[in-house]
């Protein structure tokens, strides 16, 4: 996507060579501005902090953390160090356990004096599957909105509610929720995306300021709004991300989630979730089985006169899930299509 004209992703190599480039997700939306990563130490910090957030985003920075460890140390313990780092900064997005996972593994049997240069290599594969697959589910969900904007029959705009931020921000480009809404809005659907805010952490800002950049026209709402909308008749979907959706087909996104489906059920509103199959983890069974990420007590600021309970997740259940919409395109939320469509992630 671009940022004042200027081609842009969330994460690249440094005009160096080697430090790792990201956009500071913590000034958004008041600041656009980058910094660079230059040990392992400084990308688990940026996970755990979240100068880098979203599923996607997590996982690449892992990989490339994995390459700044081995451009450093590239021993067997150094290797093992760097794993347990990365994957001990946040719990609940799968994408960072498997993007880290996934570079231990291919750099084992490498010799030390050839890991750094695979590793950053892995990191660089790791993000162009990311930027493919995120295109892929912008045309397959700017398909299936598509209909239901046609249904509505009418030269209105389509009305999208989302969650969070899963756009581009939260991946290395396109985004995965906002992807479809990007496309369509290009293909010129007229469209209106109301955002919710997101708290205690705001991403709704993020979400709003990506797709005013890009000149799709959006109202932010307060994460209480939603419900009224939809029975209002003022939301014709629902659209969101995910940072973990298993093999039953439940899933697992910010908090206030499944909020968002629940109301979407009880009025008729479509609900659609989409994600890329690093997201997918199917060798859990059920929601209940993720571990949900408990964030500080100071997300919520200062000024709180008790204690603070704050889990940054939540599970919505596959009955509330309309469609998962993946870069193998629209697949129904429920065991067996998730085999069929993903047969090399299912259990044999
Ligand atoms: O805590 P965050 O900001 O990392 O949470 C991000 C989300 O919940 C997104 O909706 C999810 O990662 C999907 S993004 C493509």
């Amino acid at each position: 996507m671009k940022v004042d004209g200027k081609p842009t992703r969330t994460i690249e190599l440094d005009a160096d060579g080697w430090g790792v480039s990201v956009i500071d997700q913590t000034r958004l939306p008041e600041r656009y501005e980058r910094v660079v990563l230059r040990d392992v130490e400084d990308a688990a910090r940026a996970i755990r902090t979240m100068i880098v957030r979203g599923a996607p985003l997590i996982g690449v920075t892992a990989a490339y953390g994995i390459a700044l460890a081995m451009r450093a140390d590239a021993t067997d313990a150094s290797l093992a160090r760097a794993f347990d780092k990365l994957v001990a900064t946040r719990p609940t997005a799968v994408n960072l356990r498997w993007a880290a996972t996934r570079a231990r593994d291919a750099l084992r049997d490498v010799p030390p004096s050839m890991r750094a240069e695979r590793a950053y290599d892995l990191a660089s594969a790791m993000a162009e599957e990311d930027v493919d697959a995120c295109r892929r589910i912008g045309e397959a969900g700017a398909r299936l909105l598509r209909e239901v904007w046609e249904r509505g029959g009418t030269r209105e705009p389509l009305r999208v509610l989302t969650h969070c931020n899963a756009g581009w921000l939260a991946t290395v480009d396109w985004g995965t929720a906002l992807a479809p809404l990007y496309r369509l809005h290009d293909d010129g659907v007229p469209l209106h995306v109301w955002v919710d805010e997101t708290r205690p952490r705001n991403q709704g800002y993020l979400t709003a300021w990506e797709l005013e950049k890009h000149g799709v026209p959006c109202t932010v709402i307060a994460d209480n709004a939603g419900g009224l909308l939809m029975r209002r008749g003022e939301v014709d979907a629902c659209i969101v991300g995910s940072d973990r959706t298993v093999r039953n087909g439940d899933v697992c996104n910010k908090i206030g989630t499944y909020l968002k489906a629940l109301a979407a059920h009880d009025c008729g509103v479509p609900f659609y979730v989409a994600l890329p199959s690093s997201t997918l983890d199917l060798a859990t069974a059920s929601g209940d089985d993720i571990p949900i990420e408990e964030r500080a007590a100071s997300e919520f600021g200062d000024r709180l006169p008790g204690r603070v309970h704050n889990p940054a997740f939540d599970v919505t259940p596959a009955r509330l899930v309309t469609a998962l919409v993946t870069e193998r395109g629209v697949v129904h939320p429920r065991e067996e299509s998730l085999a069929r469509a993903f047969p090399e992630l299912a259990l044999q």
